[in-house]
């Protein structure tokens, strides 16, 4: 695990958004495996940016989406369906029909988790994860538990999650309980995995996932059994690290 300082969230974003250039650029035809949330949107920007300045060519990429609310239409504007629209794929030369998300309007939790995990299969691996993390160490929507579970699934959102999350929301009462998510072993079959995390709400997420013990009460602790893995963290985010 590499773990490189930023700044602050600009500097972060900057960064990230180097790698994935850097990826991108190596392998045009790769499988990038995708984030929402506040932390990657500047990463996104800086992207879109370098879209439109002509460096960087999105149409023969593939992407496979981390997580999706359970119970949400495409179209609302909280679905990390509209997320991904809103802030990249419409915004690229990408083929839509190469992007891939859980189907959060797919109820049947068994079905879809089947069918998420074989169109990952499909894909035949994931070149680059990004991943943000949770104030409670989830990764994608892997909430602290007593064991890892391995495939896509559907989970219960931790109350803090839900708590984070309100902000996007009227109101707590319109936060989704229920999200579909890759698995954790599904995450890790990734090649290389680019972590973002900002700001000192995440510090001590960040300090107990990389140098406590792996644990699934840490879902992002597992992060240290992989072998290719960049964090990007800013300052604030690194502050309850040792030294
Ligand atoms: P955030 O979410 O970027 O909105 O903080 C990250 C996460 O919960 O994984």
């Amino acid at each position: 695990m590499r773990i490189y300082e930023a700044k602050d969230y600009d500097d972060m974003s900057r960064k990230a958004a180097n790698i994935i250039f850097a990826q991108v650029t190596m392998k045009p035809d790769c499988t990038l495996g995708l984030a929402t949330g506040s932390t990657p949107i500047g990463m996104y920007q800086n992207l879109v940016e370098r879209y439109n300045a002509g460096d960087i060519d999105f149409s023969e990429v593939t992407t496979a989406n981390l997580d999706e609310y359970r119970g949400i239409e495409p179209t609302n504007e909280q679905s990390y369906y509209y997320f991904m629209n809103e802030h990249l794929f419409s915004k690229v030369n990408i083929d839509k029909n190469n992007t891939n998300i859980p189907d959060g309007t797919n109820m049947d939790v068994e079905a879809e988790s089947a069918r998420y995990e074989q169109v990952l299969r499909t894909l035949g691996g994931v070149d680059m994860q990004l991943l943000g993390i949770g104030r409670n160490g989830h990764i994608g929507f892997n909430e602290p538990g007593e064991e890892f579970v391995k495939e896509t699934h559907c989970v219960d959102l931790a109350e803090s999650t839900i708590e984070a999350n309100k902000r996007f929301f009227d109101s707590i009462d319109d936060v989704p309980k229920q999200a579909y998510t890759m698995g954790i072993q599904t995450i890790m079959k990734a090649k290389k995995i680019l972590l973002i995390v900002s700001g000192e709400d995440k510090a001590d997420a960040v300090a107990k996932s990389f140098f406590g013990p792996v644990t699934p009460k840490v879902p992002g602790s597992i992060l240290q059994m992989h072998q290719d893995v960049i964090v990007i963290a800013d300052r604030a985010a690194l502050s309850k690290c040792p030294r």
